[in-house]
């Protein structure tokens, strides 16, 4: 299957800091279809040989493994063309259509990597330069808008010259294996179902936490902030996942029509609940991982006293038959202890417990990062329980699943598979635009009552697990988060 894959945002760092290496990685894995030619487009002048230069330059970035030989790159760079173009001017929209006319490629994906406020004015014009066949398809890279005002309008403009089976809404998170693994588990398995509800589950904590600060983009971030960045569209697409009900089918349309049934179940916030259930934070100078760190306001590019929020805890529920009161907590933040992400499913404890001990509950872990595995925590004799008495009689242990090791040749990285996915049309790992508008509809009264709370967010140290106001919200329920368990 002939494919031209076009990159707008063609010199961005998400096109050479992700993108590239995950199509490099495809290439090198024989995944990409034969009869490509990846074409990047940006503002300067510059040949097809300067860009290949560009991106093999770029490659030292990227983990020592996934960086191609002299010869590996040599094939890539055959697949790799640039082309110059002002995104405002009609008349480059038809020099390209003209280069993708060249030969009638059975695909086109033409890729937004720029920022969002380009996507209007991108989609307008490929629509005016009929670059919106059925051959087409559009992936639009988040954010996707900032709030729900600017989605609604974006979404209008993509709608205007796509279908919306020719839209691609990258969540990038739901191209990691874990939540492969989570849809296997849950609808590949029927051990999981029966307990899958509020009378076996007592809570579910998703966290998405990052040892790294801000780094050198804090002009963007600051007019972010975490809830914008990793809530309103990661956290929110892992917990769909988790709380869907099962698919008719695995279509695309089946999976995503769940997902927005549990979007449209989520617990709307108000001003009040806002306070009580959602804790905003901003990291101050602290140690992370043995190194010293500065804090959120010391960072390039920040400007002085900002209030944007770089840690975000909060407490949902999903009402529904199989959810209702069972609180969701989901949790993501910029200079925490580690780059760890996982959702932790708290079982309920034993009703009766005859040995001591046992009221500690199972859980079961899903682990996103860094390592791509399944842990089911269990209580198993140590001792000799009928002598009974001793606590430590019952002694936690778990079972561990660790995807890396029992599929090595398998791994496949979040964009690759996207890209791989957006090549073949293959739309079931992709955002629809109702989903995306229906995350912002939820979190726009949090963006608005942090708007008139003059408190702006707590500090935490660089380092720690963030404001101690988190602890203390899941406290309220008799609940700990799973690190301090
Ligand atoms: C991006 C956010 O969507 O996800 C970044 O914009 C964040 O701020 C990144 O660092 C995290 O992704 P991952 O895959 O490294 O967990």
């Amino acid at each position: 299957m002939s494919f031209d894959l076009v990159f707008f945002g063609g010199t961005g760092d998400l096109t050479w800091r992700k993108l590239m290496p995950a199509l490099f990685q495809a290439l090198r894995h024989g995944k990409l279809p034969e009869g490509g030619r990846i074409l990047a487009v940006a503002r300067d002048e510059r040949s097809d040989d300067e860009y290949r230069r560009f991106v093999r330059d770029r490659f030292v970035e990227v983990e020592s493994s996934k960086r191609p030989s002299d010869e590996e790159f040599e094939r890539f760079a055959r697949l790799l063309h640039y082309r110059r173009m002002d995104l405002s001017r009609p008349e480059h929209y038809e020099g390209l259509k003209a280069w993708i006319d060249e030969r009638s490629a059975d695909t086109v994906v033409l890729y937004l990597a720029t920022s969002p406020y380009l996507f209007p004015v991108i989609c307008e014009q490929l629509g005016a330069a009929g670059l919106n066949g059925p051959q087409v398809r559009v992936v639009l890279e988040k954010p996707l808008g900032h709030d729900l005002d600017s989605a609604l309008q974006i979404n209008r403009v993509v709608r205007s010259a796509f279908r919306e089976e020719q839209a691609f809404r990258i969540d990038h998170y739901l191209g990691k294996p874990a939540v492969q693994n989570l849809m296997a588990l849950r609808f590949g398995n029927a051990l999981f179902e029966p307990l899958w509800r509020r009378e076996s589950i007592a809570n579910i904590q998703i966290t998405l936490a990052e040892s790294l600060g801000v780094g050198t983009r804090g002009d963007y971030y600051d007019k972010t902030g975490a809830l914008r960045d990793m809530i309103q569209n990661h956290a929110l697409q892992l917990l769909t996942m988790i709380a869907m009900e099962p698919p008719s089918t695995s279509d695309a349309d089946a999976i995503r029509d769940e997902k927005l049934k549990v979007l449209r179940s989520l617990k709307p916030f108000t001003a009040e609940t806002v306070l009580r259930d959602v804790v905003r934070g901003q990291y101050k100078a602290g140690n992370v991982q043995g190194d010293p760190v500065k804090g959120y306001l010391e960072e390039v590019k920040v400007p002085p006293g900002s209030t944007c929020e770089t840690f975000v805890a909060l407490r949902t529920e999903v009402q529904n038959w199989r959810w209702a009161g069972v609180p969701f907590y989901l949790r993501t933040g910029k200079r925490l202890p580690g780059r760890d992400a996982q959702i932790v499913v708290n079982f309920r404890a034993v009703p009766h417990p005859i040995f001591p001990g046992s009221h500690r509950a199972n859980k079961l872990v899903i682990k996103l990062q860094p390592e791509d595995g399944l842990e089911l925590h269990l209580l198993a004799a140590k001792g000799n329980l009928s002598h009974g008495g001793a606590a430590e009689l019952l002694s936690p242990v778990k079972l561990d699943l660790d995807f890396d090791k029992a599929f090595p040749t398998e791994r496949v990285g979040a964009y690759e598979r996207l890209l791989l996915d957006a090549i073949a049309g293959r739309l079931n790992l992709f955002v629809r635009s109702d989903e995306q508008e229906q995350a912002w509809r939820w979190v726009m009264p949090i963006l608005q009552a942090w708007e008139r709370d003059p408190n702006g967010p707590r500090p935490y140290t660089a380092g720690s697990w963030g404001p101690p106001a988190a602890s203390a919200m899941v406290a309220r329920d008799g609940c700990t988060w799973d690190e301090e368990q």
